[in-house]
């Protein structure tokens, strides 16, 4: 027999990812970008949309990633039929983690048990601040001075689970909820890839119902708004 021996980041190694989108995927792009550098622990497998319309899927195409088309509303209020499908595709893959990316479909919570502590969610505000639509105008109409975005676990309630990770953002008086939602989205983009990290190369554990982490330390700058 011969001996192999691998090291964290080698092919064989890597947690194998599927992205869900249901639009833009610019989240997408951010872990499909993270996940080409050398040493990521994950490889995206599989993109899969529930629409045929994600502007996404081009991007992934482009990258070299296999694209899946699974369209949702055929099947109207049988999520659990659509899931069927979506879960013969995931086994079919060998899918060992799913990252949400603006994926704007609920889930059944037998789907949602069936990958406890495997599917990953970003939402653009500070959990369990301003969960669900707009959270940008809930933000504003809140008043609040920081905002941000957060990688969570999934559970079946919507966007709530145990926070992996957070990154904040001032937030302007003169803000409108387009020019946030800008602000927020370079941060998802540079905190959706480091979760995943964190995740994929076991680096997070459980306790009761929070997310702890082994992270390579803090940085424990403060933000301060208005200045
Ligand atoms: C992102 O802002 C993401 O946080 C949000 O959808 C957008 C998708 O953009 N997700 C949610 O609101 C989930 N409740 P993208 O397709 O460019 O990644």
């Amino acid at each position: 027999m011969t001996a192999t021996s691998t090291s964290p980041g080698d092919a064989v190694s890597k947690r194998r990812v599927a992205i869900l989108i249901s639009g833009r995927g610019s989240n997408m792009a951010a872990l499909i970008e993270a996940a080409a550098e050398d040493g990521f622990p994950a490889e995206i497998a599989v993109v899969i949309s529930n629409t045929a319309s994600a502007g996404g899927l081009a991007i992934a195409q482009r990258s070299g990633i296999e694209t899946l088309v699974i369209e949702s509303k055929p099947f109207g209020k049988d999520r659990a039929g659509f899931e069927a499908v979506l879960q013969a595709a995931l086994e079919q893959r060998k899918i060992e983690l799913i990252c949400l990316g603006g994926f704007m479909r609920l889930f059944t919570a037998e789907f949602v048990n069936r990958w406890h502590g495997r599917m990953l969610n970003i939402h653009p505000s500070l959990l369990p601040s301003f969960p669900g639509l707009d959270p940008h105008g809930q933000a504003l109409r809140a008043g609040v001075k920081i905002s941000g975005a957060t990688v969570h676990f999934v559970i079946a309630e919507t966007d709530a689970g145990p926070i992996v990770m957070q990154g904040a953002v001032p937030v302007h008086d003169d803000d409108t909820a387009d020019g946030l939602a800008a602000r927020v989205l370079a941060v998802e983009h540079r905190i959706y890839p480091k979760a995943l990290e964190l995740v994929a190369s076991g680096r997070t554990r459980f306790e009761g119902d929070l997310c702890k982490s082994t992270s390579n330390g803090v940085d424990d700058q403060v933000l301060i708004v208005p200045a």
